[in-house]
């Protein structure tokens, strides 16, 4: 009798490697299975043996479980490792052999969210509320509280997407104006009002259709120009971490009065020309100017008694000059081998 264990210890060794999981079950582990049966025999073994006998087939029947049981658990990490969640970060789904090394990436915050935490900061210390603007807007706040209104030729400077319902992705910040006076007044009003903004844009290497703005506002009795400049350059020297040089050239926006055009001494070549400037030594970096007043009263502010200047600034140039990136691309395809810089 045990050497009959003997053999079929053998053939379990060839098996375990030769047999699949169910032909492993159904030959040994079934109830008229090889194991079974030898279990049954225990009887006829001589008394002395018996002992032996037992002892061996345990420990048979031990072997196989485990190869079951093992086998068993490398499926279900295989399944585990199939099950996909696509809407998960690249690292959920990547092979557990993967996973240690992919873990090892700390989350980091994007440059430009870095950047606008910077700009946030400095506007908060100079005593400015902070409002966030809307993704989806309508035409009254993108364009008639701002003083253009239906037909005006300057509504086609703003080119944009439109939804079939009539909204609007804004086009820029100042669509959150009307709200932030009326929440804000009456005055003193001080806010900034970052967020994103959509363009009708071909794309290319400073062109997106995306990006980012920060509006201010600034309204009280007997404010002027010269608190606006004072205002700006204190701002962007504090962010640029230089002492700047300003000048203010005209423009056309529908709703200042006047229009300016903000412009600083290029930074970091000193004026003498470099590829930030683009060799001019100068740096045209927003639009801005003394709110108009049907931008005011629209707000529920009366132009008579106050007065206020308003800006729009763009983020994600200020983020490619601050931080070297050559192509504002960048910014938004979601490479995590250039996002691993910051
Ligand atoms: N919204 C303008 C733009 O994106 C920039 C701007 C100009 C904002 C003058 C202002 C302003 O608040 O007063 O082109």
């Amino acid at each position: 009798m045990i050497k009959e264990l003997e053999k079929i210890s053998l053939e379990i060794e060839k098996d375990l490697k030769d047999l699949d999981i169910p032909q492993l079950k159904k030959k040994y582990l079934s109830k008229d299975g090889t194991l079974q049966k030898l279990f049954k025999n225990i009887k006829d073994v001589k008394p002395n043996q018996k002992a032996e006998y037992g002892k061996t087939l345990n420990t048979l029947k031990v072997i196989i479980e485990e190869k079951i049981n093992d086998s068993q658990r490398e499926k279900s990490e295989v399944e585990d490792n199939k099950k996909i969640d696509s809407t998960a970060p690249f690292d959920i789904n990547s092979s557990k052999e993967k996973r240690p090394h992919i873990l090892d990436l700390k989350g980091s915050s994007h440059p430009l969210m870095q950047e606008l935490d910077k700009m946030l900061d400095i506007f908060q210390r100079m005593g400015f509320n902070i409002l966030e603007s809307r993704q989806i807007d309508d035409d009254f706040h993108m364009f008639e509280s701002l003083n253009f209104p239906k037909g005006h030729p300057a509504r086609d400077m703003y080119d944009t997407f439109w939804t079939e319902e009539g909204f609007v992705l804004p086009a820029h910040t100042s669509t959150m104006q009307n709200r932030a006076l009326r929440r804000f007044g009456p005055p003193p009003i001080r806010v900034v009002l970052p967020g994103r903004c959509f363009r009708n844009e071909a794309t290319d290497a400073s062109h997106e259709h995306t990006f980012y703005q920060i509006e201010g506002i600034y309204v009280d009795k007997g404010v002027s120009m010269g608190h606006m400049q004072a205002v700006i350059k204190e701002y962007l020297s504090q962010y640029l971490e230089t002492e700047l040089e300003v000048k203010m050239q005209p423009a056309y926006f529908p709703f200042t009065e006047p229009d300016i055009e903000f412009v600083i001494g290029c930074p970091f070549c000193k004026k003498v020309g470099c590829c930030v400037c683009g060799y001019t030594g100068w740096i045209e970096l927003m639009g801005c100017g003394m709110i108009h007043p049907n931008v005011l009263s629209s707000g529920g502010i009366d132009p008579q008694e106050y007065s206020g200047f308003a800006w729009g600034v763009g983020l994600d140039r200020l983020t490619l000059i601050r931080k070297g990136i050559k192509d504002i691309r960048k910014l938004r395809d979601g490479d995590i081998n250039f996002l691993r810089q910051f």
